[in-house]
């Protein structure tokens, strides 16, 4: 934990566009019971106001990740002490400081994780939908599920291949066209999932480092709910392309999603876009209804115009927003693209449950829209980087 606090405390009083001058450092940081106390040192010459904003912010990103503790930062005046400072503004690297280097993935170009402060939000199900359309797409696809509390990727894709050992490394299973790998191939079915912290750590290296990811143009990884250890394991130690956030319209799940953005930010790991899902509903009889009026004859003009009307409202329940544009404001706010929006749909749940994945035969079209927008997205975003390899 208190590599994640000096972390997040370095990001942010080494990011260069904040008013702090001179030198500074995390001096001291200490855990007891639920309160942690972070120690700052910088120059006095830096107004109290300046001084006083960069607690406030380092508070409050700390919050983020560890909101069940009371956070108390005191900044000291760095000149007062004889000791030299250890750390200096020139050698000092928020994305690194103390921690070794982020690495990349070997034979994997992207790395985007699937994520939401909240549970239950459709994470594995924008994941492994996504995945199965950038596959479609023509790349090649890795799909890990660090969920190690609940992996449900296994139960999606209606599999549960143990993956088998070449030489020192996991060769993960070919389903559905993908590399896919999830704790859940390796463990008993229904065994409860307790890991202790440095557990969840070594479980997430093994997965990571001792498997042949080798040519696989992108890795999607389905995250766990929350901003616990398996987000601190990846965004510690490995180089992430971009977070994808996915949310619900409620009042709840979008409070979450501003708790999960700063979650990021220390590790300068940028939010690509937000997929709404849920949010809009597709009435299945709508079509039937405008079938039937479509043969009704209207003689008089009273009748026409009901009809008209009725008609027209009919039109407004294709693709219903059942509560109003809440992400979208939301994300207008807080500088965030919205990716796109899936609508909420028993095929959908039906497929889940049956563990036959929608994109493999996929019945509506503003589903398989939404996912192939996700893919896109990705493909779009990748393709400087891509390009400049090539080059
Ligand atoms: N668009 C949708 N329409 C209907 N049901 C959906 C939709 N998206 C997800 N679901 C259902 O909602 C439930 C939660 O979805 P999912 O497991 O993908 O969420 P999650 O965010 O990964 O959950 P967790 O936080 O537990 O990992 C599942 O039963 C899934 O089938
Ligand atoms: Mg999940």
């Amino acid at each position: 934990m208190e590599d994640n606090i000096r972390h997040i405390a370095n990001a942010i009083l080494f990011d260069e566009d904040k008013a702090l001058q001179g030198d500074r450092e995390v001096r001291e940081i200490s855990v007891d019971g639920d309160i942690i106390h972070v120690t700052i040192a910088v120059e006095s010459k830096n107004s109290i106001d300046d001084r006083r904003a960069m607690e406030d912010e380092i508070r409050d990103a700390i919050k983020r990740w560890h909101e069940d503790k009371i956070v108390r930062i005191t900044s000291v005046a760095m000149d007062d002490v004889d000791v030299p400072c250890a750390h200096h503004h020139a050698d000092a690297n928020a994305s690194g400081h103390d921690l070794p280097p982020k690495k990349s993935i070997p034979g994997v170009k992207h790395v985007y994780l699937v994520c939401s402060a909240k549970g239950g939000v459709g994470k594995s199900t924008v994941a492994l939908n996504t995945a199965l359309a950038l596959s479609s797409l023509g790349k090649r696809v890795a799909l890990l599920d660090l969920d190690l509390y609940g992996p449900s990727i296994p139960s999606l894709v209606g599999q549960d291949l143990p993956p088998i050992v070449v030489g020192n490394l996991i060769v993960p299973p070919e389903i559905h066209g993908m590399s896919v790998l999830s704790i859940g191939f390796m463990i008993e079915q229904d065994q409860p999932l307790m890991w202790r912290g440095p557990m969840v750590a070594s479980v997430i290296n093994q997965l990571l480092w001792e498997v042949d990811w080798s040519g696989n143009d992108i890795m999607i990884i389905d995250m766990p709910p929350g901003t616990g250890d398996t987000y601190l394991s990846i965004l510690q130690s490995v180089n992430v392309d971009a977070s994808i956030i996915v949310t619900t319209p409620s009042e709840l799940a979008l409070a979450d999603v501003k708790r999960g953005v700063g979650v990021f930010s220390p590790y300068h790991v940028p939010v690509a876009g937000v997929v709404e899902n849920m949010a809009t509903y597709d009435w299945e009889g709508r079509d039937a209804v405008l079938g039937l009026l479509d043969n009704v004859k209207a003689d008089d003009d009273t009748s026409k115009k009901a009809i008209e009307r009725i008609k027209r409202i009919l039109d407004t329940t294709k693709a219903i927003r059942i509560f109003g544009a809440r992400t979208q404001a939301l994300c207008s706010k807080m500088g965030l693209n919205l990716i796109t929006s899936i609508p909420l749909d028993i095929a959908l749940q039906n497929d889940n449950d049956s563990g036959t994945p929608y994109m493999l035969q996929p019945k509506k079209a503003a589903i398989r829209e939404a996912f192939e927008t996700i893919a896109k997205f990705i493909i779009e975003r990748d393709k400087d980087t891509d390009e400049d390899e090539q080059a």
